[in-house]
């Protein structure tokens, strides 16, 4: 997400600094530790300004969520509207970390993720770029140390090319779809949908909207 820098953005997340995760290798010995109360762990990667996790937050006490955006100036706003939204939340179940996808291994521990939201997650369309993509082999691989046996990704994207690339490398990766459509609004599983900020500005102009939900059935790494 491209932004123009925010004014005083250090002094801004400070303020929030008791939604922050400042030590995320902390949560490798106990991923529950910057909640009090241990519950199910969701992951948001590209979290954006925060409109959806914050809205999952809510809808969901029963789950801790931790939401991991790269970028400082967006991270601030994305805090800045969690504690605006504090008392809409029943469960002080929602943190932050500033950082990049790529150490999520280095942070969290194995099988210590129910589920990670991919939303509208930037496609990289040049094939040199594939690596990029955070659906390419090599973070579904990061992601399936960290789910749980039965652990969940659900992505959403505008971007139809980067929807079929994902489906082929889920099931190249052994995750099997559970949930899918290529037009999210007519679907059935528009009930209870969190519309992201990227979601709304491609509803308003009407773009479909592709949803996929895939399940990762048979980790090997479980134990037996
Ligand atoms: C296109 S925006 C979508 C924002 C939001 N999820 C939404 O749907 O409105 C993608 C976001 O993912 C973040 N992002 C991309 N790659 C990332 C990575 N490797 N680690 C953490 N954040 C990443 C970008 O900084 C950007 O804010």
């Amino acid at each position: 997400m491209r932004m123009r820098r925010k004014k005083h953005c250090a002094e801004r997340i400070a303020a929030c600094a008791h939604l922050l995760i400042s030590n995320p290798e902390n949560l490798m010995s106990d991923p529950s530790a910057p909640f009090g109360v241990a519950r199910p762990l969701h992951l948001e990667i590209g979290c954006g300004k925060g409109a959806f996790v914050c809205g999952l937050a809510a809808a969901r006490p029963d789950v801790n969520l931790i939401a991991l955006e790269r970028v400082p100036d967006v991270v601030c706003l994305a805090l800045e509207r969690a504690v605006a939204e504090s008392k809409l939340r029943p469960a002080d179940n929602l943190r932050f970390i500033i950082g990049d996808a790529q150490k999520l291994g280095e942070w969290l521990p194995e099988k210590s993720l129910e589920c990670i939201y991919l939303n509208f997650s930037d496609p990289w369309p040049k094939k040199r770029h594939a690596k990029r993509r955070l659906t390419h082999p090599e973070f579904l691989k990061i992601y399936k140390r960290l789910l749980i046996p039965g652990g969940r990704i659900i992505m959403k994207t505008d971007n139809a090319g980067f929807f079929e690339f994902s489906l082929e490398q889920f099931a190249a990766e052994g995750f099997e779809v559970v949930r899918q459509t290529r037009d999210l609004s007519r679907s059935p599983y528009a009930a209870g949908n969190i519309i992201t900020e990227y979601e709304r500005a491609f509803t308003v102009k009407g773009v479909p909207i592709c949803m996929a939900e895939v399940v990762l059935k048979n980790n090997p790494q479980s134990p037996a």
